[in-house]
């Protein structure tokens, strides 16, 4: 059996839509509109998930940025061990590494747990996902502290795929997948293809780290939480957020989907 945790969010539910219904077990924390076969689960409870898991399971260990995320993954990492799970694999970000900013502390300490814990595994790493677009692009703009950094995003859908190539062919060595797209863009061409893609005007707005700061805490994010994400915008001049990787195509068989792609299937779905 697969167990997909995370199977309502984006990664999850690209991933279940992948993988053979009759082989699949999705863990959700409540009541879900899934078409595939699920059962009751939650990460604040490692054991509800642990309870779900046998012998020779693949599991997909995934959900999303809260406080608990480190020491629930971890439990449930042990868990799966002692389960006798034949392999997990798991979604972590780009530059994973303890002490790192938001999601790359917790995601780096998860995964160091996992490396060491001798259960066969693949870390994915991908970089930032091109479906955020949707959301950060409101009346025409959209705002980041990024400067002239050329950022490389990854399609969710190539992720999922990732995903399913590993946790579908024979078992292989463990490794770590840095996931990204083909290219990398600065957010001024990244708006100049959207306002081609959408035909309608879409500008990007760089703002100093303070004024970012102020932008995301007005939208209502924690105000220690803004400030990190802005300067770890301003930060991706600096560290390598551009490079591509081949990690898509040698899991999957296809070329990761260029912003372009990304663009042609989305643009419909941009805020008017
Ligand atoms: N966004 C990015 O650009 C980006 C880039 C690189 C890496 N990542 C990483 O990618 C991963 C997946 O992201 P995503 O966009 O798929 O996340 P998402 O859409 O927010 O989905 C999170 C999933 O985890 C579930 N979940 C959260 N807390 C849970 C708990 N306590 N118990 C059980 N399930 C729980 C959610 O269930 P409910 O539906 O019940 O809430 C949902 O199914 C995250 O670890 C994120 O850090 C994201």
């Amino acid at each position: 059996m697969i167990v997909v945790t995370g199977a309502t969010g984006s990664v999850g539910r690209a991933l279940v839509a992948l993988l053979p219904r009759d082989e699949v077990l999705a863990v959700v924390r409540r009541p879900a509109d899934l078409d595939c076969p699920h059962a009751p689960g939650d990460f604040e409870r490692p054991e509800s998930i642990a309870a779900h898991l046998s012998p020779g399971d693949r599991l997909f260990l995934n959900s999303s940025l809260w406080p608990g995320v480190a020491d629930a993954h971890r439990a449930v990492i042990d868990l799966a061990r002692e389960a006798g799970v034949a392999q997990v694999v798991t979604v972590s970000v780009r530059h994973a590494r303890p002490g790192g900013r938001l999601g790359q502390d917790p995601h780096g300490r998860i995964d160091e747990h996992l490396r060491a814990s001798g259960l066969p595994h693949a870390i994915l790493r991908p970089g930032g996902f091109m479906q955020n677009l949707l959301t950060e692009v409101r009346d025409g703009r959209f705002h980041g502290s990024y400067g002239a950094a050329r950022v490389n995003y990854v399609d969710i859908r190539d992720v999922a795929g990732a995903a399913a190539a590993l946790l579908t062919r024979p078992i292989g060595p463990s490794a770590t997948y840095p996931l990204t797209g083909p290219e990398a863009f600065t957010h001024d061409e990244i708006a100049a293809a959207i306002t081609a893609a959408t035909g309608r005007p879409v500008a990007y707005a760089d703002l100093p780290v303070p004024a970012m700061t102020a932008h995301l805490t007005a939208q209502g994010m924690p105000e220690d939480v803004a400030a990190q994400l802005a300067v770890m915008m301003r930060e991706m001049e600096t560290e390598d957020w551009a490079s591509a990787t081949t990690a898509v195509e040698d899991l999957t068989g296809r070329p990761p989907r260029s912003l372009a792609d990304f663009l042609a299937d989305h643009a419909h779905a941009f805020d008017a």
